[in-house]
């Protein structure tokens, strides 16, 4: 974006007492109508957790006010969300411990978890956009993104399991996948495995710059997925890098990504800056569970204003060149935005 050089400014107006930048702070009103960007509801994806079972609706302790679902009480959620105006949910499944292996078998039964909650979405309201989110990582009993083979994270062999899950999903009724798992050359695998299935319009989310975070802790609570051994440094990427993530984000573009994904969100606002500039597809970014647990928690020991603080990140993200947002405040920030 080209800004006005300031000696530009100067010599056409002078200076104060002629200039007044609060002339334009003034009033609600008048800020109003000045202000550069505005967050609306059909901006927010909205993360939903489902778990197995009947009934219940368990709140998740590091992530206040939010909680897993299982899929008839999520069903309601997501009516809910429709109501406040929320056209996207991007759909998490928690896996009993059982159903894990390494090669994330489970991932690709039809009748599994995540498929089925995928159709009822779909059925029960067939204007919201389904997402699904496409890592091995909740199905592995290493908690990784991938196949595990003496210590190491398999590429290539992963790959082809992904894009099996994303043709299952796709087979469910999905309209967008969303694969998390940072393997090399995914993306252009889906999108081959997508058509040759006939899933021409099934879309792709790519998690493209999406960083080794500590951030993610409370996500890895609330589906029980933190890694078994090591860490995930060897797929997710260095917090030192920038340009690395615009690579990323290129290539997943070239290898027909339809949006591409920075994440975490607040720590990484230049990436969605420089992202945003490198490629032509739109751009998402995932305000992810740490993040909401900050504000969550700071307000709770009132050092925060709960409601300011969350809008003023979550209009950061469109100032930083975001989107679309991926964030568990979706609902309340909706309803914020309703009010006024
Ligand atoms: C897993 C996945 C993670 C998140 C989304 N998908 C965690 C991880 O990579 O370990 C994190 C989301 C959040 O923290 O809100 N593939």
């Amino acid at each position: 974006m080209q800004y006005a050089p300031t000696d530009k400014i100067e010599m056409t107006y002078g200076q104060f007492p002629y200039i007044r930048g609060r002339r334009l702070r003034t009033s609600a009103s008048m800020r109003n109508m000045v202000a550069e960007h505005h967050l609306k509801t059909a901006d927010f994806i909205a993360p939903v957790f489902v778990m197995e079972g009947e009934n219940k609706k368990l709140e998740i302790p590091s992530m206040p006010d939010y909680y897993r679902y299982t899929l008839d009480r999520l069903l309601d959620e997501v009516g809910e969300l429709q109501e406040v105006g929320i056209r996207s949910v991007l759909i998490f499944a928690k896996v009993p411990d059982e159903k894990k292996d390494n090669k994330g078998t489970e991932a690709l039964n039809p009748d599994g978890l995540m498929q089925r909650t995928v159709s009822a979405i779909k059925e029960e309201f067939p204007e919201i956009l389904v997402m699904t989110d496409v890592a091995m990582d909740p199905y592995s009993s290493y908690g990784h993104d991938g196949i595990v083979k003496d210590g190491e994270i398999l590429n290539d062999e992963s790959v082809e399991v992904l894009a099996k899950m994303a043709v299952s999903h796709a087979e469910a009724g999905v309209d967008m996948v969303a694969p998390s798992d940072m393997m090399d050359g995914r993306i252009g695998a889906m999108r081959k495995a997508l058509d040759e299935a006939g899933f021409k319009h099934t879309g792709i989310m790519a998690y493209s710059a999406k960083y080794a975070s500590s951030y993610y802790g409370p996500f890895r609570d609330a589906l029980d997925s933190a890694p078994g051994f090591g860490d995930k440094k060897t797929y997710q990427m260095d917090p030192r890098n920038v340009k690395e993530g615009i690579k990323e984000a290129r290539l997943d573009e070239q290898e027909g990504a339809d949006i591409v994904m920075v994440k975490p969100g607040l720590p990484y606002m230049d990436v969605i800056r420089a992202v945003k500039e490198n490629v032509s597809v739109p751009v998402s970014v995932y305000n992810v569970s740490g993040e909401y647990a900050m504000i969550k928690a700071a307000s709770a020991k009132g050092w925060l204003n709960e409601e300011e603080a969350m809008m003023e990140a979550l209009v950061g993200f469109k100032r930083a060149g975001a989107d679309l947002i991926a964030t568990y405040f979706a609902k309340q920030a909706s309803k914020l935005l309703n009010k006024q």
